[in-house]
């Protein structure tokens, strides 16, 4: 499994280019860092390669093809803010199986009590609605992981344990990971490879 951004070039308005012929490759089982300045077009990559906007130029490739546009997203992206990420007339069970069923083993792991399911999105910290978060983007068709800054508005115990379960994700299903952070340590730590764009 390969995902590809293949001369990615995007643009808000018609001044400037956010985005300017980016290219990267993630592996199946790699765990790939991605950096740059606050404002340089990290999200804006994040959400172009989980199919959420379309380049202006350039492709992002599955496998060699485009993304699909109809049923299950392999591409799976976590935001910033999960507070933003959760519709908050939904009660926490039906946002984490909003996209299918999760496995009970990852929800465990990522420390999600039973009885969290039944409290709404304002009933829960920032930490404990990342948990959801994330685990709702760990279904089982998950191939790839976008995470655009996942951990950096939560506790370092939080963040510790989040990354731990993203790693063992890796490990067992060969899981690809972007990690988006302008944190240096933090892509030192989980990164073999990190890119920068500017
Ligand atoms: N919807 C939008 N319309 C216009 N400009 C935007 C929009 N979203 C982001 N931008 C601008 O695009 C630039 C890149 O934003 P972003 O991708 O969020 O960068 P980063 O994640 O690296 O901080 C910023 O200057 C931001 O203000
Ligand atoms: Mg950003």
């Amino acid at each position: 499994m390969l995902l590809e951004a293949d001369g990615i070039s995007f643009r808000y308005n018609k001044n400037s280019w956010i985005l300017d012929n980016v290219h990267l490759k993630l592996h199946a089982g790699e765990v790939l860092g991605l950096s740059g300045p606050s404002g340089c077009g990290k999200t804006t990559l994040a959400q172009i390669l989980a199919g959420y906007k379309r380049p202006h130029r350039g492709q992002v490739k599955l496998n060699g093809k485009p993304l699909p546009t109809k049923g299950y997203n392999p591409v799976q992206l976590v935001w910033q803010h999960p507070e933003k990420a959760v519709n908050p007339r939904w009660q926490m069970k039906k946002v984490l199986n909003e996209r299918g069923p999760i496995d009970e083993e990852l929800m465990k792991a990522l420390g999600i009590e039973p009885d969290w399911l039944n409290r709404w999105p304002n009933e829960l910290s920032g930490g404990e609605l990342q948990r959801f978060c994330l685990a709702r983007a760990l279904g089982p068709e998950t191939r790839f992981l976008i995470a655009d800054e996942i951990t950096t508005m939560l506790d370092p115990i939080t963040q510790a344990q989040i990354w731990q379960v993203i790693l063992q994700q890796v490990e067992k299903r060969k899981l690809g990971v972007l990690v988006i952070s302008h944190e240096q340590p933090l892509l030192s730590r989980l990164c073999s490879r990190i890119i920068t764009i500017a």
